[in-house]
């Protein structure tokens, strides 16, 4: 198989490896010393990499390197330098009349941009990233406020919420379920509904609409108002725009009558700061609806 000669020399005086395929040899020439000294340096390189960076895994984490540096560390690094470049203008945010914040040129416009990324972050997932809402979770954009749309009515709803039970100060309301708890009959729900309906649209049933606006005078008038403009104060809606939270097809409303509805919004004064809540706060009032 060999034929090896081990006699033959390489240019650099070196014998073979002894390795012979089909004829073809091997020198055992040595690395040449700038690639050995290359890759010694590596490997010196690599443990002193290892011994000042985070590197080694352990069983919860990893070595954490004598430089002390992480990437964790250096974002929270980059958020407190914005946080430091922000904050006189965040003070004079969180201190200002809430009224006079769109009227001030410089903290106007800080209080839209910072009050863009706080609603992106925090309220898109259930308003929409266009705050044009979804069903129960109303549409910001437009005129029609649950309860209420100048910026003191929404700062407070912001702050403290509705319907949750994490804020003593939440906005607060209950309709009954008319349905469920034997407070209407189907009938009675029926009719009411073909009323609620004549006010916006033709109702299915145009007959039962005078004993539905009778039993509206009698069982929803004192929240929805008597002309079902609705109610600010109870975060009652107002049933005559053609505007729906939940839906105003004949079923959507037989629904919520018989069973009622209850939106929850979360308390936003324990997340965010009083800035951030003032700055959302102007975010929204400009979108168009603001009072
Ligand atoms: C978990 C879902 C959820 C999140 C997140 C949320 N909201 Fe809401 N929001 C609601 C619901 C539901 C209502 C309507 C409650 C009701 O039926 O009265 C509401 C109502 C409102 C209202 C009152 C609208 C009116 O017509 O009076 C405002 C203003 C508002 N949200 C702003 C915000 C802002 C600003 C954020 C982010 C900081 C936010 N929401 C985050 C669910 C949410
Ligand atoms: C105690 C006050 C109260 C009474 C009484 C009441 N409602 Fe309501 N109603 C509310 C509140 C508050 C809401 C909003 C619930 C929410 O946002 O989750 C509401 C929501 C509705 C909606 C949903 C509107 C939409 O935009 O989707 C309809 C429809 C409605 N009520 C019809 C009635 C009818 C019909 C009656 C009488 C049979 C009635 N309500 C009685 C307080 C009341």
């Amino acid at each position: 198989m060999s034929d090896n000669d081990s006699n033959k020399k390489s240019e650099q005086g070196h014998g073979t490896t002894g390795h012979s395929w089909d004829g073809i040899e091997e020198w055992d020439n040595p690395m040449p010393r700038w690639w050995l000294w290359s890759f010694y340096a590596c490997i010196v390189w690599a443990v002193l990499y290892t011994i000042a960076y985070p590197a080694w895994p352990l069983i919860n984490g990893a070595t954490a390197g004598v430089l002390g540096w992480s990437t964790r560390g250096e974002v929270a690094a980059e958020i407190a330098a914005v946080e430091e470049a922000n904050a006189a203008i965040n003070d004079r945010l969180a201190s200002a009349e809430l009224g006079s914040i769109a009227d001030d040129a410089e903290l106007g416009t800080y209080a839209v941009s910072a009050g863009g990324a706080v609603f992106r972050t925090w309220c898109a997932q259930c308003h929409g990233s266009g705050a044009a809402g979804a069903k129960g979770y109303p549409n910001l954009l437009d005129d029609d406020w649950l309860w209420g749309g100048d910026v003191e009515a929404i700062h407070t709803t912001v702050s403290h919420g509705i319907r949750n039970e994490d804020d003593d100060d939440a906005r607060y309301s209950e309709m009954p379920a008319f349905g469920a708890d034997e407070i209407l009959d189907g009938e009675q729900i029926d009719a009411v509904v073909n009323y609620v309906m004549s006010l916006s649209t033709t109702p299915p049933n145009a007959e039962q609409v005078a004993a539905g606006a009778e039993i509206f005078a009698d069982n929803c008038a004192a929240c929805h108002g008597e002309d079902a403009g609705g109610d600010r104060e109870q975060g009652a809606p107002n049933l005559s725009d053609a505007i729906w939270l939940y839906g105003g097809d004949y079923d959507t409303l037989v629904e919520t009558v018989t069973y009622s509805r209850y939106g929850v919004m979360p308390a936003w004064s324990q997340r965010l700061s009083e800035a951030e809540i003032r700055a959302v706060t102007t975010y929204v009032h400009q979108l168009g609806g603001g009072e």
